[in-house]
């Protein structure tokens, strides 16, 4: 018998793409191709690339050199290159000489083709993106170890047009999959032990498959899987309804976070980045979630120095921090991307060390809304889902609360997948550190 193949990838960038290296796997897999995790012993070398900034890309750039390595040393090994930055550079990626495979985010079931036909003289491309494509019949393959949480996509691609993003250029055009086949996933994990899935779309609130909403779908799930935690992201602030607010807060196993990127603070700026939002309403919808839901968590993403941002727009940003105190945030500064809106309009003229400084800034008031969000929590009581022992200390384990903070305990008792109650009983700007009760 032949022997099967050993498949290495790494993948960086957004859930989307861990959800997308799973499916690789398990179409893959059918064609006798092992995952390993070792890249010494692996006969295909792949990497599911991240597009979004600049340095995504040159890291992955260092990365391919490496690949080239082992090609060199184990003639036979074939290097490939997956994803968003695979869609984005296409033929420049082959003619480096240095990728034996480049395939886009929609062309993963030509996989085995591409890899069949592959070699030292003839390199395979499949960059097409589908105006269908869900992936929806596939059942991944997890590559998360501790078993605990799995991340389902919902649709694929986006219809927005943010100025300064890539993704909609990487990613095509937004399709929502089958309710009925994300329920079926949905059970199936909970089936495999899994206590919590993360619903995944660039835009959640725009999820439509004939007729059901995002809200009908988040209840089908819940209601489906009453066991198991539900998450989902990313949610856009111009279209997340009441409608959903009601959904979670009438579920007690829809974990209460909301990750509702704002980009900037600032209303010039916001409709230069061509985010259909002002800074009002924006502040209105953290308004309507609190109302719904007090307790609810609400992180961020936020992007500094943007093509023409004053130290006014900059202000507005960090006052709008304030205003919402938010209880995380991910926070960039601006990355020019080719072929996009911002790229062709716009001049990237806020020098790199204003950029910086501004986000130097924003990070430190975070840090500071973070520590202030998290010494609230101080004296109260959560339920957490186990994810295993904690980094620093192996007599704790960690897990993370329904509002996705990180918690450590000292337990004995315990293991990954177990729902416990904790107190909290001190805090870093990170972590609540916590006692079983
Ligand atoms: N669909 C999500 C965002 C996906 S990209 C949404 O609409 O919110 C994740 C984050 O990367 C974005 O929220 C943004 O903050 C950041 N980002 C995207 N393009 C960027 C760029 N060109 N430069 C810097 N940060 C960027
Ligand atoms: Fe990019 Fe905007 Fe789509 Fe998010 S909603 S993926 S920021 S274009
Ligand atoms: Fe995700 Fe990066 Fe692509 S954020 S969608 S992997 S460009």
């Amino acid at each position: 018998m032949e022997r099967q193949k050993k498949l290495y990838i790494e993948t960086y960038g957004c859930q989307m793409n861990v959800a997308d290296t799973e499916v690789v796997f398990s179409l893959l897999g059918k064609y006798g191709y092992e995952r390993t995790e070792d890249i010494d012993e692996a006969d295909v070398i792949m990497a599911n690339t991240c597009s979004v900034r600049d340095n995504a890309e040159q890291r992955i750039h260092g990365r391919i050199e490496q690949f080239n390595m082992h090609r060199r040393r184990r003639p036979g090994v074939l290097v490939g290159i997956l994803g968003c930055m695979a869609e984005r550079m296409k033929e420049e990626l082959l003619e480096s000489g240095k990728v034996d495979i480049v395939a886009g985010p929609d062309s993963y079931r030509s996989l085995p083709y591409l890899l069949q036909n592959a070699g030292p003289d003839s390199p395979q491309i499949n960059v097409h993106l589908s105006r269908e494509e869900t992936y929806s019949d596939i059942e991944p393959v997890r590559i998360d170890r501790n078993g605990v949480s799995a991340f389902i996509s919902i649709m694929r691609g986006c219809n927005n047009v943010c100025s300064y993003c890539v993704v909609p250029y990487t990613r095509g055009a937004e399709r929502s999959r089958d309710y009925h086949s994300i329920v079926r996933e949905a059970c199936s994990c909970q089936e495999q032990g899994y206590k919590e899935v993360t619903l995944l779309g660039q835009n959640v609130d725009s999820y439509r498959y004939e007729g059901c909403g995002f809200a009908d779908l988040l209840r089908l799930v819940a209601e489906s899987c009453p066991g198991m935690r539900i998450r989902f992201s990313t949610s856009n602030p111009q279209d997340i309804s009441d409608e959903v607010l009601e959904v979670m807060a009438s579920h007690g196993n829809i974990c209460r976070h909301i990750h509702l990127p704002v980009q900037s603070g600032s209303d010039r700026i916001l409709e230069k980045m061509r985010r259909r939002y002002t800074r009002e309403w924006y502040l209105g919808r953290v308004a309507a979630i609190r109302r719904y839901m007090p307790d609810c968590a609400i992180s961020t993403d936020v992007i500094a120095g943007f093509c023409s941002e004053t130290e006014e727009d900059h202000r507005a940003t960090l006052s709008l921090f304030e205003a919402v105190g938010f209880d995380a945030a991910f926070m960039f500064y601006y990355s020019e991307r080719p072929g996009t809106l911002a790229a062709k309009k716009y001049a990237d003229d806020v020098p790199l060390d204003v950029k910086t400084r501004r986000l130097e800034e924003i990070i430190a008031l975070q840090n500071r809304l973070s520590l202030e969000s998290n010494r609230r929590d101080v004296g109260k009581r959560f339920t957490v889902l186990v994810e295993g022992p904690s980094k620093r200390n192996p007599e704790e384990l960690c897990g993370r609360t329904g509002g996705n903070k990180m918690c450590v305990w000292p337990d004995a008792e315990h293991k990954a997948g177990d729902l416990v109650d904790v107190e909290v009983v001190d805090c870093t700007q990170a972590t609540l550190l916590c006692k079983l009760g």
